[in-house]
């Protein structure tokens, strides 16, 4: 046989051989497989037009043009079975992935103001719907308003009552929102009549009772011929709103640096056998209202302080602090 009729055969074979590959094969990968295989750098078709140069030209032309013929077959073949598995794999893609909208939707949890907030916020609505108006101070307060300007100087014994947490020498996590009674008056001249919820810190143990971030709410009203009187009626107007008509209630006198007179109030359920405090009250001592020159000749003012924490513990009958800020969703769902 002459070379060229051994070519020719070859390329006819190869013809042939691929032909039946090309039918059988049935992913993408394989006809990459395959392209390689006869069109790749060392395939088949290359090796083919290697044997060319042993030929005489006449030959060489005839065989040339036969590779040729079958190299292009060959790329449009491929390449048409693998525009055919990419359409497959698209469509198989699609489906798998296609939204069944007759499906029940995904139920969003809806949360919902923490217990403690929301009865901050009740206490500080009931006082705005009394007429006092909100006021809000900073947490990283300074000495002289924390302690100084209500009236408790450095190495007065009242300063164990409020152990601080210091963020420098000068300034400290506030540990009572009293501060913002002094920031309030500073504004101007009376009438005050404030408002102001907020966080306060103190350097105490976690038990069941104590906890080193809790919140408090303050109420100022400075204004002329404010009276003991006055403040009574508005302490009994508020338990009487927030715990219920049937609640008892007493003033136990007690003392605080920033009132004179000072009391605390205590409140007793309807069933109850104990007294449970509840607040820290007195009428504004006159050395605070000197602090921010006003005259207490001319003006009188009252105030008071309630623990959030306590006011929730009671209202809820919740024992122990701790559980405000385990973040326990069983326990906090409940409000
Ligand atoms: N600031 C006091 C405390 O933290 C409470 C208080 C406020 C007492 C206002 C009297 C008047 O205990």
């Amino acid at each position: 046989m002459s070379q060229l009729d051994d070519l020719l055969e070859q390329i006819e074979d190869l013809e042939q051989e691929s032909r039946e590959k090309l039918e059988e094969i049935e992913s993408l990968q394989e006809c990459e497989e395959l392209r390689v295989k006869y069109l790749g750098r060392n395939g088949e078709i290359q090796e083919l037009f290697g044997q060319l140069g042993q030929l005489p030209d006449e030959a060489r032309a005839k065989a040339g043009k036969g590779i040729n013929q079958l190299k292009s077959s060959l790329e449009k073949k491929i390449e048409e079975k693998q525009e055919k598995f990419e359409q497959l794999q698209k469509e198989k893609q699609l489906e798998e992935e296609s939204i069944d909208v007759t499906m029940p939707g995904r139920r969003r949890g809806i949360g919902k103001r923490h217990v403690i907030t929301q009865v901050q916020d009740d206490l500080t609505d009931i006082f705005k719907r009394m007429g006092f108006s909100l006021a809000l101070g900073p947490e990283v307060e300074s000495d002289y308003y924390n302690f100084e300007a209500l009236n408790i100087p450095e190495l007065h014994p009242a300063r164990d009552e409020w152990d601080s947490l210091y963020v420098d020498e000068e300034n400290l996590l506030r540990t009572h929102t009293s501060p913002v009674q002094i920031r309030e008056m500073e504004k101007g001249e009376p009438p005050v009549k404030i408002i102001c919820p907020g966080k306060c810190y103190r350097r105490d143990t976690p038990d069941a009772t104590h906890y080193p971030v809790f919140h408090q709410v303050e109420l100022l009203w400075v204004d002329e011929e404010l009276t003991f009187a006055n403040l009574k009626y508005l302490i009994r107007s508020f338990v009487e709103e927030f715990f219920g008509p049937e609640f008892s209630m007493r003033f136990r006198a007690d003392y605080f640096p920033f009132t004179e007179p000072s009391a605390e109030v205590d409140i007793m359920p309807p069933n109850g056998e104990d007294w449970l405090e509840i607040m820290g009250s007195g009428m504004v001592d006159p050395s605070v209202l000197k602090a921010v020159d006003y005259d207490p000749e001319n003006y009188q003012g009252f105030a008071l302080g309630l623990g959030v924490e306590r006011m929730a513990m009671l209202k809820y009958g919740i024992d122990d602090i701790r559980l405000f800020y385990r973040n326990d969703l069983r326990f906090l769902d409940q409000f």
